[in-house]
């Protein structure tokens, strides 16, 4: 006897039928019950789940924190009572996502002040594929999307490629009715190519175009792949500076005589190259805290070892980016974090692959130099308004598809005065 079987029996009226058939409908009640609540269980966890990304949104900032930078007003407003502790990397990932969508596809998503479900799916596939990757069985696509994480992951699928495909479609219809040159005319008064525009209208040596699905395919790509990773760069560098005052402060040194007489407090192209220390932190932050750890290749040739071993053709390899940055044999002191390592003098000395956070070959990251300037913009004017200081719980390291935290990257952050001076 189930519990609760007569009660029930009673509540459904089913005293008067056999105990045989009502015992059979009162355990598919009970199942369709479980089932229910299950569902709803899904349910309240996902919305929780995504709501955690936008908890840090007490009053909606103007401007986007990127592009004009002013967006700082968030944090700001964060600081409004003196210093806070911010999980940085929560933050640093929509701004990434925000900055993206404004190169590729020229929308404002204004995802840092209010959820989007663009950004939303995009977030959520990234912790379905971590979570896929980590359990054998759901390697199987007809296992996979037989799952409950399956069906999400198709849903959430659907709606980015529906959105890029609405984007490519709005686009060709501008281009059809203008034609290609009053288009990039067009584009000359004011408005910015991105990166759909340079997809649609390039052409391979025949002048064959790419198709629809072929520029979705890269607008995809090129989100996936440039969100996660620069925000760990600029996490771990915010990370690394909070820990090392003193070359907190001689960034901020640098970028305040860089940026003295500008008006507004803007960063130009050519400003890019004139930030050696800064781009010296960087570089050891990504040495430290390399945001891809593992890439993976297949040997196309047998590959001779310097001590005379061989790996056969056809062996998959993975060569492991956090392990050779950390090798002692490569780096000494290899857990130290010192910026002088890449200063002109030592990087001269250096094994081409000693240090790859963007991997290596034919196969590299296409999208380094938009990495290291997004990094670089994004860092001078966080140290510009704002001083990094640790958080007294340690930064334990987890290396999903990209190198996170435990428990996200606190740090305690403090407004600056205008035009302050640093002691150094
Ligand atoms: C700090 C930031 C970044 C790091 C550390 C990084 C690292 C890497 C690495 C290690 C690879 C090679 C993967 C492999 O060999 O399997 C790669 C590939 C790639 N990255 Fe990045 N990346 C960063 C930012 C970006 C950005 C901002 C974009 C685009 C906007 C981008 C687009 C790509 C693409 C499209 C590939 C595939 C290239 C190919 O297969 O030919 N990455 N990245």
């Amino acid at each position: 006897m189930l519990p609760g079987s007569k009660w029930l029996s009673h509540q459904l009226g089913l005293e008067g039928l056999s105990p045989a058939v009502s015992s059979g409908i009162i355990l598919c009640f009970w199942a369709l019950s479980t089932w229910i609540l299950a569902q709803v269980s899904s349910s309240v966890y996902r919305y929780y789940t995504i709501c955690q990304y936008f908890r840090c949104f007490p009053q909606p900032p103007l401007q986007n924190w990127f592009v004009g930078h002013l967006g700082m007003a968030k944090w700001r407003h964060l600081c409004a009572e003196g210093s806070t502790y911010l999980d940085v990397f929560d933050h640093i990932s929509l701004m990434t996502l925000d900055s993206l969508q404004k190169c590729i596809f020229s929308h404002d998503s204004n995802c840092q002040e209010k959820p989007s479900p663009y950004i939303s799916s995009i977030l959520e596939l990234s912790v379905l594929i971590t979570k896929r990757f980590n359990r054998f069985l759901q390697h199987w696509d007809s296992l996979y999307f037989l799952t409950e994480e399956g069906r999400l992951f198709s849903e959430a699928c659907r709606l980015v490629h529906d959105s890029t495909n609405n984007v490519i479609q709005a686009r060709k219809k501008v281009l059809a009715e203008q034609g290609p040159e009053a288009f990039l005319k067009n584009k000359g008064k004011g408005k910015t190519m991105d990166f759909i525009d340079v997809l649609l209208l390039a052409k391979d040596e025949n002048g064959k175009s790419l198709s629809d699905k072929e520029i979705q395919e890269e607008a995809n790509t090129f989100m996936f792949e440039g969100h996660d990773t620069t925000a760990s760069g600029i996490s771990w560098a915010l990370y690394n500076l909070a820990h090392h005052q003193e070359h907190q402060d001689r960034c901020h040194q640098e970028i305040q005589e860089l940026l003295r007489g500008h008006q507004p407090e803007e960063i130009e192209w050519d400003d890019l190259s004139q930030m050696p220390f800064l781009t010296m932190c960087i570089k050891e932050s990504m040495r430290l805290h390399p945001p891809v750890t593992i890439v993976v290749r297949k040997c196309t040739k047998d590959i001779q070892l310097p001590d005379s071993r061989i790996i056969p053709k056809g062996s998959v390899c993975l060569i492991h980016i956090f392990g050779t940055h950390h090798n002692p044999a490569v780096w000494p002191n290899p857990e130290v974090y010192d910026p002088y390592r890449f200063d002109a003098q030592n990087t001269q000395k250096m094994s081409p692959l000693a240090f790859m956070p963007f991997s290596a070959g034919p196969r590299n990251c296409i999208g380094q130099n938009f990495a290291m300037s997004e990094m670089k913009v994004v860092l001078a004017l966080t140290l510009l308004r704002f001083h990094v200081l640790p958080h007294e719980k340690p930064a334990q390291r987890k290396a999903d598809l990209i190198l996170r935290a435990e428990d996200g990257l606190w740090r305690k952050v403090e407004p600056l005065q205008e035009g302050s001076q640093r002691s150094i």
